[in-house]
């Protein structure tokens, strides 16, 4: 028996058909089949002398700013060149054919899910192609003043020309809280949903894994599609062993 045609698999199509909102959370197995590394296997060459919390707190880029951005340029170079795969393009695919249906969270900072079409994704851990100022501005008067355009230098991070800032990504970093209205709008969805899809996630990660709570405690079914075991399948109501890929275009294609 193949996994398409497995009872489990098609008891969740049925859920999925029958659903008048879902809920997805997805985590980096998704971005997998499209060859992204996970933060720890990006960690190679020059860089696997580091330990996450040199590279991506912001204690760390405070002792050696011009490190964190070294690191993040390499990464931003890198994930620039990969596509979605057919994971990502499945539920894009789906929200273009049923508007407003499905809410996606993503715990990813490549920008995938946006790239394959998908509407409205609340990038619950930032996004790797943006910036955001380090500290208010020195010299606002008033809290919403931001900085003077930033300046360039080479290697560096860019600063503000005016108060000395320093600009640094726009990804949640361990121990920083996540972006409000995108958490709150997944708590939202995650409370209101009939189904709740948990896919390429180890689950780990709070409070991100915490929506799946969120839609059990509220009368959800939990779907987990990982092809390894999740922190989160003993409180799910199905567990699809399969990749992202290989299984979204089948349950989702209605
Ligand atoms: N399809 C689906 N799942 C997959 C695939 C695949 N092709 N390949 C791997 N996986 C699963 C793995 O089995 C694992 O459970 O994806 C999961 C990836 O887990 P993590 O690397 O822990 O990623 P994630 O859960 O997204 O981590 C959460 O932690 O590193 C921080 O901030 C970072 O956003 C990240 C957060």
């Amino acid at each position: 028996m193949t996994i398409d045609s497995s009872p489990a698999l098609q008891q969740v199509r049925q859920w999925l058909q029958d659903a008048a909102h879902i809920a997805m959370l997805t985590g980096a197995g998704v971005s997998a089949e499209s060859g992204v590394p996970t933060f720890r296997d990006a960690q190679t060459g020059l860089w696997a002398h580091f330990r996450p919390e040199d590279l991506a707190t912001v204690d760390a880029f405070r002792r050696d700013p011009a490190r964190v951005w070294d690191w993040y340029a390499e990464r931003r170079v890198n994930m620039r060149e990969v596509q979605p795969n057919a994971g990502h393009r499945a539920v894009a695919d789906f929200q273009r054919r049923h508007p407003g249906r499905l809410t996606l969270a993503t715990q990813n900072v490549d920008g995938l899910h946006q790239k394959a079409g998908s509407a409205d994704v609340l990038a619950l851990h930032g996004n790797i192609f943006e910036d955001q100022w380090l500290d208010p501005c020195a010299l606002a008067r008033r809290p919403q003043e931001g900085c003077s355009p930033a300046q360039a230098e080479p290697g560096r991070p860019p600063r503000c020309v005016q108060c000395g800032n320093l600009a640094r990504p726009a990804v949640v970093w361990f121990g920083e809280m996540l972006p409000h209205d995108a958490l709150g709008a997944a708590e939202r969805a995650a409370a209101r949903c009939n189904v709740m899809l948990v896919v390429g996630t180890s689950g780990a990660v709070y409070p991100a894994a915490g929506l799946a709570h969120v839609a059990r405690a509220a009368g959800a079914r939990v779907v987990i599609v990982n092809p390894h075991p999740s922190e989160l399948d003993d409180w799910a109501h199905a567990v699809l062993p399969g990749t992202s890929a290989q299984l979204l275009p089948v349950l989702l294609d209605f």
